[in-house]
């Protein structure tokens, strides 16, 4: 089983996810955790371009695809041969956050984006999809106080806007596929829905 977690800067999913990570792996499940962009040795280089401060004329295209070519190798590298072997992988963001971030948040083409997303990932599709919403001052500013700001991070809020509202469209798109859950809540809830939808549809151990 594959799934992703997406969500605005700052929506906790990180430490949610190692938080459940730890306790499947307790109930003797067979898991991997990784993130995008990165994940793989290329893909941690292109992670690196990505998000260097310095890289200020980078251009919306040359993002979309810098974004797809880490994805690329982390789904044929690690992803598909780890479902393969019947491991749970969960991923932190996927191909939904090219969808919201350059398709909603820098208004690029969607369909366009959909092609170039089918090519990076061979059509390779999470089971479900954790989308940990928060409203997006309230996530600016636990990234601030956080201090780990990278180049994108630094977008006007009105993008941050589009983003959150571009995540409950793909949401409404898929309902089967999608879980939202609210980031405002407390650690422990958050964490608390996550391993309940997980284990629901897991066999038992
Ligand atoms: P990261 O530092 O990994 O933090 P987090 O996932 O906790 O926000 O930052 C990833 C950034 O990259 C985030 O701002 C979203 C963005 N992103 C895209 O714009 N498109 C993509 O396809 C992916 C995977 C990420």
């Amino acid at each position: 089983m594959f799934i992703t977690f997406e969500g605005p800067d700052g929506s906790g999913k990180t430490s949610q996810i190692a938080a459940l990570a730890k306790h499947l792996e307790q109930l003797g499940y067979s898991l991997l955790t990784t993130r995008e962009p990165g994940g793989t040795v290329i893909s941690d280089q292109v992670r690196r371009v990505l998000f260097d401060l310095k890289n200020t004329t980078m251009r919306p295209r040359t993002e979309i695809l810098l974004f797809q070519a880490s994805r690329a190798q982390l789904v044929e590298e690690v992803i598909r041969p780890k479902l393969q072997q019947g491991t749970l992988v969960l991923c932190d963001r996927y191909a939904d956050s090219t969808l919201a971030y350059q398709g909603y948040g820098h208004r690029m083409d969607l369909v366009q984006l959909r092609t170039v997303i089918h090519f990076a990932t061979g059509g390779l599709k999470p089971d479900l999809t954790f989308l940990l919403d928060l409203d997006v001052e309230e996530g600016l500013r636990r990234r601030a106080r956080g201090g780990d700001w990278n180049r994108l991070d630094a977008y006007e809020l009105t993008f941050h806007q589009r983003v959150r509202q571009g995540y409950h469209e793909l949401a409404h798109e898929e309902p089967e596929r999608w879980v939202i859950i609210d980031a405002s809540q407390s650690f422990a809830q958050v964490q608390a829905v996550l391993r309940e939808t997980v284990l629901s549809r897991l066999p038992p151990r």
